[in-house]
C-alpha cells in the first residue's frame, strides 16, 4: 500500500504578516513568500502551512475571516495565491491552509445579515440567545479574557464569541451553515491545495443547554482558566462532522487534514480526533507545557503518545506556533540556548511523527520582548499584564543584519528582534556550525532515512535519567538517537553489553570515529547513530 506522503513529511508553518514583506508596507505578503521559495525548498521541508490569508479586519490578524472566497489584500491577490501554489508545487513543495471555520468576522457579509432581525434567513447561522442586557446567559468566558456572550442593541439578543468580540461563533447546527462551510472547503481543494490545518476544530459544537461550565478549585488570574470549559467543547457532535470532513478532502485524493485540537485533556484527545476515518493529525502540543528541561519530562511525552496512538493513528509533534513563545526561549538557561535548540531539534525530527517546523526555529529566533505600547495582539492587549500575548514570536523574520533584518523596506508592523545582527538567514548560510545548517542536514539524514521517517519507535533504557535514547527501526535499517540533557559529561551503556563498535551518522559534536561502550556524551549532545 502507498504511504501518505504527509506521513514522512516535514511541515513548515508560515505566519504570512511576519515572512517576508515584498511591497514595502511593513507586512509580510503572498509575493514575499514565492520569493522565499527556494529558501524553502533548500531548507528541505515538504509543505509549507500558511496562517490566515483570507479578507479580514485583522482583529485576530486573518483569525477573522470575512470572505473564504478571496485573499486579503494586505497579503496580495488570487492571482498572487496562484503563483505561490503553482510554484511552491513545480519545486515540490506541497502548500495547506488554515480553515477557520468555528467562528467568522463580525464584518462577514453572513453575521451583518445575522444580527439585522431576528428574522432574517441568516438569523439563526449564529449563536444567538435571549437574555437581559448585562446579564450574560451563563459563565462561559472568552479566551482572550471576560465574558464570552455580547449583547447586540439591534436584536436585543446575546452572541457567543469564544474569542474577539469581533469573532462570532457559527451555528454548526445550521444545516445551511455546515453546508457553505463545506463549499468554502471545496472551493480550495477545487484549486489544488493540499490540505487544511483546522483552526479549533474541537469547538465547533457548543452545548445546546447551555450549560455553565463547572468552576475549578485551583484559581487562575485568567478566568477562562478557572473552568472546565466542557461545554463549549470537545461536544460529542463535533466528532460526527470531523469524520464528514475527513471523507470530503479525501475524495480529493492525498492531502491532508490537520487539527487544532484545543483540549487540557492532552495526547489522549489528540488521539480520539485522529482514530482512523477522522483527521490525518492532530498537534500534540504537550512539548509546549513541558516546564523544565529534562530528559525525563520529554521521554514521558514521547511514550505517552506512543502508548496511546499505537499503530491506530499517526502522531504530530511541535515545539512551538505562532501561539506560544519561541521554544529556544521558552528552555534557555541563558547559557545554553543553541546547544539546547539544536537537542530539541534532533528530537523533534527523528521522533515517529510528522513534525512541524514554526518558521524562524530553523535560525534559532528568540522570543521577541514587545512593550505594550507596541503590542498588536488582542490577547495581550486584553490580557497585560497577566499575559503578554502572541506577538514575541511573531516578530518579523530575519533575513539579514540591515535595519529591517531583510524583512522588509519599511517599517515592520512588529519590531525586529534586536539580535538580528547575530541570529539571521545570510550569516548562517556562510557559518557551517550555524543552527540553520544543522537543520539542513539533519532534514537531509531525514530525507534519507526510511526508518527515521516512517520506522517504528523503541524507547531505550538508559544508565542516566538524564539520557533520552530511542531506536528507530524499519525493515533492515535501524538508527539510534541518544540526546543528553545535561549540562555535564555523561557516559552511557544503553543496556548494550561487550564491546560494540556504533557508526555515528550525525549529530551535534561532528564525530568521526566510532562509538564503543560506554558513549561519553559532551553536555547537550545529541548523536544519530547506525
Ligand atoms: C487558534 C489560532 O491558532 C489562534 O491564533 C487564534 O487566535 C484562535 N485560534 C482563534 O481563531
Amino acid at each position: 500500500m502507498k504511504t501518505n506522503w504527509w506521513k514522512s513529511a516535514v511541515i513548515y508553518q508560515i505566519y504570512p504578516r511576519s515572512f517576508k514583506d515584498s511591497n514595502g508596507d511593513g507586512i509580510g505578503d503572498l509575493k514575499g513568500i514565492t520569493s522565499k521559495l527556494d529558501y524553502i525548498a533548500e531548507l528541505g521541508v515538504d509543505a509549507i502551512w500558511l496562517s490566515p490569508i483570507y479578507r479580514s479586519p485583522m482583529k485576530d490578524f486573518g483569525y477573522d475571516v470575512s470572505d473564504y472566497y478571496d485573499i486579503d489584500p494586505v497579503f496580495g491577490s488570487m492571482e498572487d495565491f496562484d503563483e505561490l501554489l503553482q510554484k511552491a508545487h513545480e519545486k515540490g513543495i506541497k502548500v495547506i491552509l488554515d480553515m477557520v471555520i468555528n467562528h467568522t468576522s463580525d464584518q462577514h457579509p453572513w453575521f451583518k445579515e445575522s444580527r439585522s432581525s431576528r428574522t432574517n434567513p441568516k438569523a439563526d447561522w449564529y449563536i444567538w440567545v435571549d437574555g437581559e442586557r448585562g446579564t450574560p446567559p451563563n459563565n462561559w468566558q472568552s479566551y482572550f479574557g471576560g465574558s464570552a456572550w455580547n449583547w447586540d442593541e439591534n436584536r436585543k439578543q446575546y452572541y457567543l464569541c469564544l474569542f474577539t468580540k469581533e469573532q462570532p461563533d457559527l451555528n454548526w447546527r445550521n444545516p445551511e451553515v455546515k453546508k457553505e462551510l463545506f463549499n468554502v472547503v471545496k472551493f480550495w481543494l477545487d484549486k489544488g491545495v493540499d490540505g487544511f490545518r483546522f483552526d479549533v476544530v474541537n469547538l465547533y459544537y457548543k452545548d445546546t443547554k447551555l450549560r455553565n461550565n463547572p468552576p475549578k478549585k485551583k484559581k487562575s488570574e485568567i478566568e477562562f482558566e478557572n473552568y472546565y470549559n466542557i461545554f463549549t467543547k470537545d461536544r460529542p457532535e463535533t466528532l460526527l462532522v470531523v469524520e464528514e470532513l475527513q471523507e470530503l478532502v479525501d475524495s480529493y485524493g492525498d492531502r491532508v487534514t490537520i487539527g487544532e485540537v484545543a483540549t487540557d485533556l492532552g495526547v489522549i484527545q489528540y488521539f480520539e480526533y485522529t482514530k482512523p476515518g477522522r483527521l490525518n493529525l492532530a498537534f500534540n502540543f504537550e512539548f509546549k507545557d513541558v516546564r523544565g528541561f529534562s530528559a525525563r519530562s520529554f521521554r514521558d511525552v514521547v511514550e505517552l503518545t506512543e502508548k496511546v496512538f499505537e499503530d491506530a493513528a499517526w502522531p504530530c509533534y511541535v515545539l512551538g506556533n505562532h501561539d506560544s513563545p519561541r521554544f529556544i526561549s521558552r528552555f534557555s538557561d541563558g547559557k545554553h540556548e543553541e546547544d539546547r535548540a539544536k537537542l530539541l531539534a534532533t528530537m523533534l525530527l527523528t521522533l515517529r511523527g510528522t513534525p512541524f517546523i514554526y518558521m524562524g526555529e530553523e535560525i534559532g529566533m528568540r522570543e521577541g520582548e514587545i512593550p505594550f505600547e507596541k503590542l498588536q495582539d488582542p490577547e495581550g492587549i486584553n490580557l497585560w499584564p497577566k499575559r503578554k500575548g502572541r506577538d514575541g514570536c511573531r516578530t518579523p523574520m530575519q533575513w539579514n543584519d540591515t535595519e529591517y533584518a531583510g524583512f522588509s523596506e519599511a517599517e515592520p508592523w512588529l519590531p525586529v528582534n534586536p539580535d538580528k545582527d547575530i541570529v539571521n538567514v545570510e550569516k548562517e548560510q556562510n557559518d557551517p556550525k550555524s543552527i540553520l545548517n544543522y537543520y539542513k542536514e539533519l532534514l537531509k539524514l531525514r530525507k534519507s532515512s526510511s526508518a527515521l521517517k516512517l520506522g517504528e519507535y523503541i524507547a531505550v533504557e538508559t544508565d542516566n535519567p538524564e539520557v533520552f535514547a530511542y531506536l528507530r527501526t524499519y525493515g533492515e535499517e535501524e538508527k539510534l538517537v541518544i540526546l543528553n540533557f545535561n549540562a555535564e559529561t555523561v557516559k552511557v551503556r544503553l543496556g548494550l553489553s561487550g564491546s560494540r563498535e556504533l557508526k555515528p551518522v550525525f549529530g551535534t559534536h561532528d564525530r568521526k570515529e566510532s562509538l564503543s561502550l560506554p558513549i561519553e556524551l559532551a553536555p547537550f549532545e545529541a548523536i544519530i547513530v547506525e
